[in-house]
């Protein structure tokens, strides 16, 4: 998760930058950074922190740089070496020459940084993104225009990204490149711009072109070309923003529940920034003493109990302390056992429900020590509680949970890395490991809904399956099972088709007599033995008739002789592969429920926060 801009035109670009990096910090503030074409030079401008640093840096330069007419900015989320000068973007080949901004990851770039300093390249960051400045430069040097040079360095990174780079020998001209990250072109008068995303130009354009995975665009202040990865220029029709106020709140999606289901990486993001900083140290700030706790409670209603029973699994697979996970609505009549070392984690999305706020009590009862996960500062349940942790999802409007969903994940990740610190169940190192792999969350959930809005719209295809559904069953193993419940819940909450979400390996006591063509079966495949496991439960659903719907990895083959349709993710470490899961089964429901014609942020009967009993 980072933030690009680039433009190219007129007097005043760095004000331009300025501006689009402004709409952006919103995708990491660890530092900010411009690269401008000045006399056949170019001038780099970096601070760490916030966006406030750079402007306070560029206002003091400011006669300076008002004449300038071309450059690029950036706004970082770190993920390779920590957040300092060294490591912002943007990143210059060792002449200076080229610079380079970057979202995304490279994942092959220790390879190519070998290869490199053994043809004498120096680096002067951590970052996988240098790379990309260094075989720029490489091939400018060895006489090939910036185009050229761009089209031939893409074929040597794998990952996702989105680049823009611009080159002192050619004056006026940004190339820029995308690969599953986002990237826009908004088009001017004599000025032309890019940026992460179309929010970043609104204030300068209405006019703008997508770039599709694979192309690279050509942005001069007359024009700007398209090509794909084969060098033929593409034709693009052009989008025109022409959206009322409302519209615009929805950023151009239809529903609240589209767009809060692609505000995913930025809701993950500004959670995860509190708590977790880039060299992987994750800091709750509780000061309740964690390695007192010997006993765990997880009180939740609907979305919020799914993830309290994946954050049971985290937790007793990291921290090795037992988890009871408990419907709040049940917990708070039930005798409940506890006394002071129980820690009880209390999750609710609005911090209002009423079953979650009586469950509070119950366990008071037993002297428990309490902690409000949520996502709404200043409600009922962080009053009740000693504790909170908050996620920063944002409003979340629509009535199926999403975002909120999640984020929660992802708290409920740092408690179990935290309280595993505090009960000597991982080392500093194994925690800071793990720590940094979840940090990457934001940018596979941004990978992950690249891939399902790509070639032949699996979420389309899979949509149709369900024209004739009766029912549909949703199956899961071990940390793919919570997964599976939150994906046949979203489905009945919005398209109104009966689902269970099920243990893959139980479905054959009872479920299984569901299944027939009109019974599809939506498998979470998870990785390693519980993946071979499943794999085989839900064959057993295909041979009785069953059209099965996967969530795997693209390439996974087993899964495509298994299912009708793929719902593709990438690969992902072990605590962030079930947020990923969780998002094409969202992007699922949403459509069965589009398709119906039904109100996917409305659905009949359900409340956002229920505040009775
Ligand atoms: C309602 C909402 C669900 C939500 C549940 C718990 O049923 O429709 O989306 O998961 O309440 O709400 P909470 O605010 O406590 O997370």
């Amino acid at each position: 998760m980072c933030g690009i801009v680039g433009y190219v035109g007129r007097e005043g670009c760095v004000e331009v930058l300025m501006d689009g990096l402004a709409h952006l910090e919103y995708r990491g503030y660890d530092s900010a950074g411009l690269a401008l074409q000045k006399n056949g030079a170019i001038e780099q401008i970096r601070k760490v922190g916030p966006l406030a640093s750079l402007t306070k840096e560029v206002a003091e330069r400011n006669g300076h740089l008002s004449s300038l007419r071309a450059g690029i900015g950036h706004t970082r989320w770190a993920t390779h070496g920590k957040p300092s000068e060294a490591n912002a973007h943007p990143h210059l080949g060792g002449g200076s020459r080229v610079a380079v901004v970057h979202n995304g990851i490279v994942e092959n770039f220790s390879e190519l940084k070998e290869g490199l300093e053994e043809r004498g390249r120096v680096f002067r960051s951590e970052t996988d993104t240098e790379v990309i400045a260094h075989l720029l430069e490489e091939r400018v040097e060895a006489g090939e225009g910036l185009r050229e040079a761009v089209a031939s360095t893409l074929q040597r990174l794998e990952g996702s990204f989105a680049i823009a780079t611009v080159c002192a020998d050619d004056p006026d001209v940004i190339v820029a490149a995308r690969k599953q990250s986002p990237l826009v072109v908004g088009l001017g008068e004599g000025e032309n711009f890019l940026a992460s995303a179309l929010q970043a130009l609104l204030d300068r354009t209405r006019k703008f072109l997508f770039v599709e995975n694979g192309e690279i665009a050509v942005v001069t202040p007359d024009g700007v070309d398209l090509f794909d990865a084969a060098g033929n220029s593409v034709e693009r029709e052009l989008f025109e923003v022409d959206w009322d106020a409302e519209a615009i709140e929805l950023g151009g999606f239809e529903d609240y529940m589209e767009k809060e289901i692609h505000e995913q990486p930025v809701a993950l993001r500004a959670t995860l920034a509190d708590h977790l900083d880039a060299d992987g140290n994750v800091s709750l700030g509780l000061s309740l003493d964690l390695s007192e706790v010997d006993r765990v409670v997880v009180a939740a209603c609907g979305t919020a109990y799914h993830a309290g029973i994946l954050g049971k699994s985290v937790i007793e697979r990291l921290a090795r302390v037992p988890v009871e996970v408990a419907v709040a609505s049940e917990y708070r009549y039930s005798e409940p056992v506890g006394d002071e070392n129980t820690l009880v984690v209390a999750i609710s999305q609005s911090g209002e429900t009423i079953d979650t706020l009586a469950a509070i009590e119950a366990a008071r009862e037993f002297g428990g020590k309490v902690v409000a996960l949520t996502n709404t500062r200043g409600s009922l349940v962080t009053r009740e509680a000693d504790e909170v942790l908050l996620t920063k999802a944002g409003p979340e409007i629509g009535v199926a949970s999403t975002k909120a969903f999640t984020t929660q994940i992802a708290v409920m990740n740092l408690l179990a890395l935290e309280l595993a610190k505090s009960k000597g169940t991982l080392s500093e190192d194994e925690t800071r490991s793990l720590g940094r792999s979840l940090r990457r969350a934001p940018e596979k959930v941004e990978e992950t809904l690249e891939l399902l809005s790509g070639a032949g719209n699996p979420i389309e295809e899979a949509a149709r399956i369900f024209e004739d559904a009766r029912c549909a069953l949703y199956l899961g193993r071990g940390e793919a099972y919570p997964i599976a419940l939150e994906g046949s819940l979203k489905l009945k909450e919005i398209s109104y088709i009966p689902a269970e979400g099920y243990p893959a390996g139980e479905m054959k006591h009872g479920p299984i007599a569901l299944v027939d063509e009109f019974c599809p079966v939506v498998a979470v495949l998870g990785e390693g033995l519980i993946r071979e496991k499943t794999l085989s439960n839900v064959d057993q659903t295909a041979a009785r008739g069953a059209n099965v719907i996967s969530v795997a990895h693209s390439d996974d083959k087993e899964a495509k002789r298994i299912s009708r349709v793929v719902l593709p993710v990438p690969e992902a470490d072990k605590l962030t592969a079930p947020i990923v899961a969780t998002v094409p089964l969202q992007l699922l429901a949403y459509r069965v429920a589009k398709d119906r014609g039904l109100n996917a942020d409305k659905p009949r009967n359900l409340a956002k926060s229920v505040t009775v009993e």
